[in-house]
């Protein structure tokens, strides 16, 4: 039945996400062809000089005055639990199966981020910028380049916010969601320097002040202190906020989504093109049991590109070089992957965990921060960073667990000889690998059901990380599953340190095995083979281990005992799972035929707008409004304003 409905979603993806619209699943750069010249015809527009620029009067429709924080810089880290780490009973459950009851259900905020597109006085303030970034751009003889990522397209709007916020509304449980979040552009009022004026949809009634949340650019947008000049870190940081808010780039915009005030455990972020389009519960989300359901499309894999080398073909405005310079990152902190490809629609991401990658790679964010449109230099993915952060940081925990934990039982830094048969018992060249296809997963909705949670509606757990790191790499035969590794290499003898680093890092491939063998080995059930005995040493300080760019940076010494094994693997927590989706890039009028109608099993809906032709847009516009109005024409959600 599971295989079935599996095939069936694949089906369903191939149908939808791959050969509609995207020629091969390898080749990224076919996938995402270079734009074609934009035809359009663009009239000379007067330069308006509108309201709002009086914030001490009549604010105008569409936009409302707010004092920003002072603060621009980056606060210093600051540890907090996720969502699973609150499981009562993390012991019992990370190495028996066993969950208990979870009385604090775990609400999510959903958060949007917007620009409108067809507002006079933010196109002003998108020329002012596109004309600084070009004053930077050396002329080559005659030819002035263009500035990237500064084309109209990315900005127009249908009405797809107020759609995409009815689609959360009438799909999500109210129980479930702790807060709508909205974070938008902000401009400077002329009259004064403290106001500022926030653009704000014009339908929405933003007197709810307790559900509803609109930040602005200039609430979230923080420096760290590192990336300023040394002296006047005060007058540095101001200027900072001020040259890059608002901001045009949706990447610099993500980037600062670490700094939304006081977030839910679990965010559910979305674009104002993204859709939910069938029922679901908080399980096709999160959960204290399984952590954060990521969506991976395991079939397109991410190479790694170093900062400052370039790939010939590339769309420079595209996703892919900030993937492929995420990805490098990724390299550097955990050894060298291909990473895969996120699903273009709603994301989720636990926020204690985003937070502690924005510590992490905080100049790196603040860069992308700085960058006010796509293909200006390096920028981060930091969904992704945050992602596939979490799914390394599982790895390693397990593998921290077993090597430094449990087989250097005493913590002196070697292995005895006694140490040593701990550490390679069992162990034969080929390890056959028990997926467990058929074990844990077989007791996610039981287990759910246990644990007091309503099951996932529209999500298959294909994955969980209590069967392993996702990448392995096997080799099938009539006998199953194995995976290779020469263990008298990836043992060689060194440090407790030195041998950890290896597996894990430096030869991943031993790593990724060994977590197979130990999965096998603590049965249907739980990660009993990677923990060290209850009753081993506590963890003197606090339970982590400290944050670093390259894993040669980390001091691996920190950990102790069991308790912080089983915390530490609990944080990192996820599950890799599967709904009817589709990503749908609107190219001509036509394409507008494949938005999915009420029969399509599709729940989670991406569209892309990548229409270039004045008469392509005009001619779309009916069928997209149309198929609004079936979809969510009659729902008024309560910060809608009273239309009379
Ligand atoms: C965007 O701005 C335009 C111009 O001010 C306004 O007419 C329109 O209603 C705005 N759209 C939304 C959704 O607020
Ligand atoms: C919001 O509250 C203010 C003051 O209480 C009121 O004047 C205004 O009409 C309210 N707006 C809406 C859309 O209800
Ligand atoms: C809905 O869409 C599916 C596939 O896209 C199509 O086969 C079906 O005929 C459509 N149903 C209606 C009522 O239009």
């Amino acid at each position: 039945m599971r295989r079935r409905t599996v095939l069936l979603l694949l089906a369903l993806t191939i149908v939808f996400g791959a050969s509609l619209l995207w020629p091969s699943p390898d080749d990224p750069v076919e996938r995402y062809p270079p734009p074609r010249p934009y035809k359009a015809k663009v009239e000379p527009r007067p330069k308006i000089i509108v309201p709002p620029k009086e914030a001490k009067g009549v604010v105008p429709d569409g936009w409302r005055a707010f004092t920003p924080p002072n603060s621009y810089l980056l606060p210093p880290y600051d540890f907090e639990p996720t969502l699973a780490q609150r499981l009562p009973c993390v012991d019992q459950w990370l190495s028996r199966g066993k969950p208990c009851e979870m009385t604090e259900k775990g609400r999510i905020d959903a958060v949007w981020t917007w620009v409108n597109g067809s507002e006079p006085v933010l196109e002003d303030t998108r020329e002012d910028a596109v004309a600084m970034v070009a004053a930077t751009l050396k002329p080559m003889g005659s030819w002035q380049p263009p500035v990237l990522g500064s084309r109209q397209t990315h900005f127009r709007t249908h009405g797809e916010m107020i759609n995409s916020m009815r689609s959360v509304f009438s799909s999500m449980p109210s129980e479930v969601v702790r807060k709508y979040i909205l974070l938008t552009a902000d401009v400077a009022a002329e009259d004064t320097a403290e106001l500022r004026l926030g653009s704000v949809p014009t339908w929405m009634d933003t007197n709810h002040s307790t559900s509803l949340q609109i930040l602005h650019h200039s609430d979230v947008f923080r420096v760290p202190r590192s990336s300023l000049p040394q002296i006047e870190v005060e007058g540095h940081g101001l200027e900072w906020r001020d040259r890059n808010v608002p901001s045009f780039n949706s990447l610099a915009i993500e980037s600062q989504l670490a700094n939304i005030p006081e977030s839910a455990p679990t965010i559910l972020y979305l674009n104002d093109d993204s859709f939910l389009l069938k029922s679901v519960s908080a399980a096709d989300f999160d959960s204290p049991l399984y952590g954060p359901v990521f969506r991976i499309q395991f079939d397109l894999g991410v190479n790694s590109r170093a900062p400052g080398s370039i790939r010939m073909g590339v769309d420079k405005e595209g996703e892919w070089p900030a993937l492929e310079y995420t990805n490098w990152l990724l390299d550097q902190r955990f050894g060298k992957r291909r990473r895969r490809y996120l699903h273009h629609v709603a994301k989720v991401l636990s926020a204690p965990t985003l937070r502690e990658v924005a510590a992490i790679w905080a100049d790196e964010l603040a860069t992308t921060g700085e960058t006010r449109f796509r293909g200006q230099g390096p920028q981060v993915n930091l969904v992704f960073l945050t992602t596939w952060y979490t799914i390394e940081k599982h790895r390693e925990s397990l593998l921290y667990s077993f090597i430094m934990l449990r087989a250097d039982a005493n913590a002196d830094g070697v292995f005895s000889t006694a140490e040593r048969q701990v550490l390679t018992m069992g162990l034969a060249p080929e390890i056959p690998v028990a997926l467990r296809e058929d074990g844990s997963l077989h007791y996610v909705e039981l287990n759910l059901h246990r644990a007091g949670l309503d099951p996932p509606k529209e999500t298959v757990y294909e994955w969980l990380s209590y069967d392993g790191y996702p990448l392995i790499k096997t080799v099938r035969t009539d006998a199953g599953a194995h995976c290779t590794m020469d263990v008298d290499a990836c043992f060689a003898p060194g440090t407790a340190r030195d041998v950890f680093t290896r597996v894990a890092f430096e030869q991943p491939e031993c790593g990724d095995c060994l977590i197979a063998h130990l999965i096998s080995r603590s049965g249907s059930e739980g990660l009993s083979a990677f923990l060290p005995p209850p009753g081993a040493p506590r963890t003197p300080s606090a339970p982590k281990l400290p944050l670093a760019k390259r894993w040669q940076d980390v001091d691996f010494s920190a950990g102790m005992g069991r308790e912080f094994a089983v915390d530490n693997i609990q944080r990192y927590t996820y599950v890799a799972g599967s709904s009817p989706m589709q990503f749908l890039s609107l190219r001509r009028p036509w394409d507008t035929t494949y938005l999915p109608n009420k029969t399509s099993p599709v729940a989670f809906l991406a569209v892309n707008d990548d229409l270039r032709d004045l008469r392509d847009i005009e001619q779309s516009e009916p069928p997209i409004r149309k198929w609004y109005a079936d979809r969510w024409g009659q729902v008024r959600a309560w910060w809608e304003k009273r239309v009379d």
